[in-house]
């Protein structure tokens, strides 16, 4: 299935402003643009262009009315974000552009998943919505919310069927102006509109970029739900991996059966994955992102499963599991898995309101340090600050975790790391050891073993929630929760 005609392109040359450049192609407004030294348009478009055919194919369509929407859940939460964020720049315009259509060959695209600012700022979920850029405009009270989106294509006119980006013939129905003025409780108007200054450097300046994600740092209610309803459809992906074990041993690449399982399941129960699943067996799992997953999967090996289901407000879990394919860790994988539990629990054990990303961190490490200088493979070092240890563990402990899987990345260094934790807020606790197969510095019995343990974690009042926590984590339940999904 190809696409044959442009009337998008007419469009195209509206929204940007004449001579400009666009200056990520990737994410431009082109899709569905005819080449016009190439003609590929006219080289592809086989459909009738006669005027009969054209007054036929717009004429006799029953159900012409648009679906009743209601108002996204999560609206309410963004209308109080846009107030805070409203606060904290007066008389200063704040934009947040949903991005737009990526190119992944010629006139073919990718899934469009909005930007998280844009979400966080419009509830707007799942594909809401290419091309559409919310303005905040200063008044003298504060901002009003205006949001410009490219409008569906008419039923009568030629767009309906000849336009793949906004034609229903294409696309499906999709919601109008009026309907997303429903459902995000903000007033619409058509991306044409949009006024011309605004067109091209439509992205949040760093200083609300930097503001947005200090705010996205405390969970208000409803994303504490939504990452509550992430984390549930993640674990259920988790029993079903589990369930596709033995098929995956079968397989010549069993790691792409478990990668299959879990995005299956995180398409069927959700948006998407909120990340490249990372299903790393035996050696793989020492590689920190395995995402190829094309090796096998055999009786005996570990199976490293990171993985998070994305609802479809966007919120993502992100949890790891170590876990023994024949459903039963050997004594040297269960030693190693030990200390790594270990250094989980050390690390729960700091974390609360008032506690930072640091201090837990340390708390990890301070006991993968001490395990593994134990074991006696920590060469000695004069300089305190050497920490030779982490030849074996080389990422950090702990992220912020919502919308993006790497929440709050934008947020300065010394309030993510240093910050003190405060209640509803959202982060991963996740050591991890990684002996590589040619690892020559360490024994050979611990080469081409990789374990991580994941959890997501709520930070309340008096302490911290597991929410992750019905994903057993001690190998004995590990071993027991195994056994019970193969009966
Ligand atoms: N899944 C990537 C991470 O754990 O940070
Ligand atoms: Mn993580
Ligand atoms: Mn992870």
């Amino acid at each position: 299935m190809g696409v044959e005609v442009d009337a998008h392109d007419a469009r195209l040359r509206r929204v940007v402003a004449p001579g400009s450049v666009v200056a990520n192609p990737r994410t431009s407004c082109d899709h569905g643009a005819v080449d016009d030294t190439t003609k590929k348009k006219i080289t592809r478009s086989q459909r009738p262009d006669s005027d009969a055919f054209k007054r036929f194919i717009t004429e006799k369509w029953g159900g012409h009315e648009r679906e009743p929407v209601a108002r996204a859940a999560g609206a309410p939460f963004a209308a109080e974000r846009r107030a805070r964020i409203s606060g904290q720049f007066p008389g200063v315009r704040i934009i947040a552009p949903a991005g737009d259509l990526a190119m992944r060959s010629n006139d073919t695209t990718y899934r469009f998943r909005p930007h998280s600012d844009f979400a966080y700022l419009t509830g707007l979920g799942v594909d809401h919505e290419p091309g559409a850029v919310l303005v905040m405009e200063p008044t003298a009270s504060g901002h009003s919310a205006i949001l410009y989106l490219l409008p569906p294509e008419s039923r009568d006119g030629e767009g309906f069927y000849s336009d793949p980006r906004l034609g229903e013939f294409w696309i499906g129905k999709r919601p109008g102006l009026a309907e997303f003025s429903a459902i995000a409780g903000i007033e619409t108007r058509p991306l044409a509109e949009l006024p011309r200054g605004l067109r091209l450097a439509s992205q949040p300046s760093p200083a609300v970029a930097r503001a947005l994600a200090m705010m996205r740092m405390v969970k208000d209610a409803y994303e504490v739900d939504q990452v509550r309803a992430a984390v549930a459809a993640t674990i259920a992906g988790f029993e079903r991996v589990v369930g596709e074990f033995p098929r995956a041993i079968e397989h010549k690449r069993g790691e792409r059966v478990i990668e299959a399982t879990f995005d299956g399941h995180a398409r069927e129960e959700g948006n998407a994955v909120g990340y490249e699943t990372i299903a790393a067996s035996g050696p793989h799992a020492t590689t920190l992102h395995w995402i190829s997953n094309d090796g096998q999967v055999r009786d005996g090996d570990l199976l490293l499963l990171d993985a998070g289901v994305e609802v479809e407000s966007l919120y993502t879990a992100d949890i790891t599991r170590t876990l023994p394919v024949g459903g039963t860790f050997s004594d040297v994988q269960r030693r190693v898995y030990d200390v790594v539990l270990e250094a989980a629990d050390a690390a729960f054990a700091v974390a609360g309101p008032g506690s930072t990303l640091r201090e837990i961190h340390l708390a990890a490490m301070g006991v993968i340090e001490r395990r593994l200088t134990e074991w006696g493979i920590v060469p000695t070092n004069d300089d305190p600050d050497a920490a030779l240890y982490r030849r074996w563990m080389v990422h950090s402990t702990s992220h912020h975790l919502g919308l993006d899987v790497h929440d709050c990345d934008k947020a300065r260094r010394t309030a993510y790391l240093d910050g003190k934790l405060e209640p509803g807020m959202v982060f991963t606790i996740e050591p991890g050891l990684y002996f590589k197969e040619d690892d020559l510095a360490v024994p050979e019995e611990l080469r081409g073993i990789g374990i991580r343990i994941e959890d997501d974690v709520l930070v309340t009042t008096d302490g911290v929630e597991n929410l992750s926590r019905a994903l057993p984590r001690g190998a004995d339940d590990v071993e027991r929760w195994m056994a019970a999904l193969r009966r």
